[in-house]
């Protein structure tokens, strides 16, 4: 059976339901958009037009979004090609919906979950066979409107043409950047992500032990290696301490057992007393970083220092002189060392994330492109240092290489990607098409 998607009900008009139910509303899709009440439907709805940035680019497209809550207008959900659920983080108010919704939506349809960190064979176990062939995790990014990249997940029953209806919409009339993942803990870019910011706080540590200041931390962890402006800390500041801590004690439970990542779920010390007193970023005034407005009205912008664990002045952070990534992480001084530590540990963390969280490379590279605006996903990076060299260090260390380095040493091959890019390193260490994005 091939499936298109014409007309969506967004159920959950939170920051991810209406950022959702925007995007498909601007893209001239019919919209129906339920929360638990009417009234929160409604301030949905809302938020579609005054939002910022506004997701509709024509105002006038807020007709094609109706509203209702859970209890009057479920039923409603029959008229629609996609019911897609974006509702709390909880296994069990999401289970709920799940069996309150199957028997009222119709043959055909298609239905995804935007969890961000529920393993979907935990949201169908024990639901009706139809559900799991029709279900997949459509997991998008904040802000939806501008962030291109969408991670789709098939759950172990889901048929081939629910995920090409996915990809055709979501991809083609949404203009997302889809990433084909797997049913495994945060799947792509949350995984690597949070694995570099949470052992990243670690590695700062050591780093800030060794006499560099945050400062040069966040410096070093930008523009050399081609990550944004905000750095380590000035990241974890937006996102905020207390979803981090969150999104570690999920990995805690759902990581594999011999995991990397598993050293690092507990925040350093200071961090945790942050935490614990409510310093969590900016949501709260201020948390590696603050901005202070003063009686005349100048700015004061400062530093949580973590080693004196008091607020100091901002002050401009060493300049490391190191040219770009390879010269920083093969530079022999303590940012060199740092560099290694974080950005070299996080590449070689995804190159061992194959086949586990992904089939190929194209698709961590990507993920990390667009949900993370790395400039280079970590294989480009891998390949920018070189991986001969890379590998050399490694052997020198006498560290195990990582499963794709492993691939690409044996197969002998200089790079994960050659023809300008136009080929990548498949896992049996033959070099295939990259598919189109
Ligand atoms: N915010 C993000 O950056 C982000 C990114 C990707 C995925 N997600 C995931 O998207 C989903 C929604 O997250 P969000 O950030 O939009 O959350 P949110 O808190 O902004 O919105 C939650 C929505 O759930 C509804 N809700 C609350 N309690 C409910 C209940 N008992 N029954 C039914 N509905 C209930 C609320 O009314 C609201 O519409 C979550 O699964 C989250 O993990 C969030």
């Amino acid at each position: 059976m091939s499936r298109e998607i014409k007309s969506v009900a967004v159920l959950g008009g939170g920051t991810m339901g209406t950022g959702i139910a925007g995007a498909c509303a601007n893209d001239g899709v019919r919209v129906l958009l339920l929360d638990v009440t009417r009234q929160a439907a409604e301030a949905a709805r809302e938020r579609i037009v005054a939002g910022r940035p506004p997701a509709l680019d024509d105002p006038a497209k807020i007709e094609l979004v109706s509203t209702g809550s859970f209890d009057t207008d479920l039923d409603q959900i029959g008229d629609y090609d996609w019911i897609c659920e974006a509702i709390v983080e909880d296994l069990a108010t999401k289970r709920q919906l799940f069996a309150r919704l199957e028997p009222l939506r119709r043959d055909g349809s298609v239905v995804s979950t935007n969890t961000s960190g529920i393993p979907l064979r935990d949201v169908v176990a024990g639901m009706p066979e139809r559900l799991g062939r029709d279900i997949a995790v459509t997991h998008f990014f904040n802000p939806v409107k501008v962030m291109r990249l969408m991670e789709l997940i098939p759950g172990e029953e889901t048929t081939a043409d629910v995920i090409d209806a996915f990809a055709a919409f979501c991809g083609g009339r949404l203009a997302k950047g889809v990433v084909y993942a797997k049913d495994t803990v945060n799947f792509i870019g949350n995984r690597i992500g949070c694995f570099w910011m949470l052992s990243g706080l670690h590695k700062a540590k050591a780093a800030l032990d060794a006499g560099l200041d945050m400062e040069t931390i966040d410096l070093l962890m930008s523009q050399p290696v081609g990550l944004p402006p905000t750095g380590l800390y000035g990241l974890i500041d937006l996102i905020g301490l207390d979803v981090m801590d969150l999104v570690a004690k999920n990995l805690e439970i759902n990581l594999p057992a011999d995991d990397a990542g598993r050293a690092f779920t507990r925040f350093p010390e200071a961090e945790a007393r942050m935490l614990a007193r409510g310093q969590l970023g900016r949501k709260t005034g201020g948390g590696f970083y603050r901005v202070t407005k003063q009686d005349d009205g100048s700015r004061l912008r400062e530093v949580f220092d973590l080693t004196a664990e008091d607020w100091r002045d901002v002050r401009a952070p060493a300049d490391a002189g190191h040219a770009d990534a390879t010269a920083l992480l093969f530079a022999d001084d303590a940012a060199g060392g740092f560099a290694w530590e974080l950005m070299g540990g996080a590449l070689l963390y995804a190159a061992g994330l194959v086949p586990e969280i992904s089939d190929d490379i194209v698709n961590i590279d990507r993920a990390m492109r667009w949900g993370f605006a790395w400039r280079q996903g970590p294989f480009e990076m891998l390949d920018a240092l070189g991986p001969d060299r890379v590998i050399d260090r490694l052997k020198s260390e006498g560290t195990a290489l990582p499963a794709m380095l492993q691939v690409l040493s044996v197969a002998g091959a200089a790079s994960f990607y050659r023809a300008d890019g136009t080929e990548f390193l498949g896992r049996d260490g033959a070099f295939a098409a990259v598919p189109p994005e």
